[in-house]
């Protein structure tokens, strides 16, 4: 896997150029996109991914997965604990994820990941996995800094290249991309240690709903199980926006 890579110096999005690929036909299962800089890097909720030349790594790779389908969610999360594996190798030791796919360093964020899909083919589902990873950054700008506290590898004494930070990355993308086709449930209990929310109170966000109460359990095929005073209660996966300690 991820033998295909394509290198693109200064590119709008790594994200568009899969999807460009994608749609052209000519996309594999497996191809990595990757840029020195990106000058359209985007971000969830619409929001922009900046993006400098050489500072961070700008990395997407296509899913086209074999049925049965995967769940977005289990990508996404798939995705979030390669990351963190990849790091804690490179000696970050302390790293949280946030729900869903946020990578914090006592609350500064260091990573994003973006996964995206477009109807290109009914009968193909595919998906984009877009990681932005903090890497060299000394300073941020001021926009950045003023939206959310952030940080990068660097910043955290992490000293190393966004070239071995990617070979670490794919490496451990593999391994949990089968995880997530395999062992769902490992996959999820794996991701609610790294949260550090399992047992705790806390408020999920859910399109226009909100719920409160301890955090048993999460089951990335069903949802996040909550107690609360009259019993427990499902989120699904899906519709969670936000989940946060009270
Ligand atoms: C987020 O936290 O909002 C997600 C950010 C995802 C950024 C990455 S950088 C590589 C890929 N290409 C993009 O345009 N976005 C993703």
């Amino acid at each position: 896997m991820f033998e295909r890579r394509f290198q693109h110096g200064t590119t709008d999005s790594t994200n568009e150029r899969a999807f460009t690929a994608l749609a052209d036909g000519s996309a594999r299962h497996g191809d990595v996109h990757l840029a020195e800089a990106q000058t359209a890097g985007r971000g969830r909720l619409g929001r922009t991914w900046i993006s400098a030349a050489g500072e961070g790594l700008y990395l997407s790779v296509v899913l086209l997965p074999a049925p049965p389908p995967l769940r977005p969610a289990a990508l996404t999360v798939a995705a979030a604990l390669a990351v963190r594996d990849a790091l804690i190798e490179l000696g970050l030791e302390h790293s949280t994820l946030k729900w869903p796919n946020d990578l914090e360093v006592l609350g500064k964020k260091l990573v994003g990941i973006l996964v995206e899909t477009r109807g290109l083919d009914r009968d193909r589902p595919h998906y984009v996995v877009g990681i932005g990873v903090n890497v060299r950054q000394r300073s941020f700008p001021s926009e950045l800094v003023e939206e959310r506290p952030v940080t990068s590898l660097a910043l955290e004494g992490v000293d190393v290249g966004t070239e071995e930070v990617t070979e670490r990355l794919l490496a451990q993308l593999a391994q949990r991309l089968d995880q997530a086709r395999d062992d769902l449930d490992r996959l999820s209990g794996d991701f609610l240690d790294a949260t550090c929310l399992a047992g705790r109170e806390v408020r999920v966000r859910s399109g226009r709903s909100e719920h409160r109460g301890r955090l048993v359990g999460l089951d990335l095929a069903a949802g996040l199980e909550l107690e609360q005073p009259d019993g427990r209660r499902r989120v699904p996966v899906e519709t969670v926006e936000g989940v946060t300690a009270l």
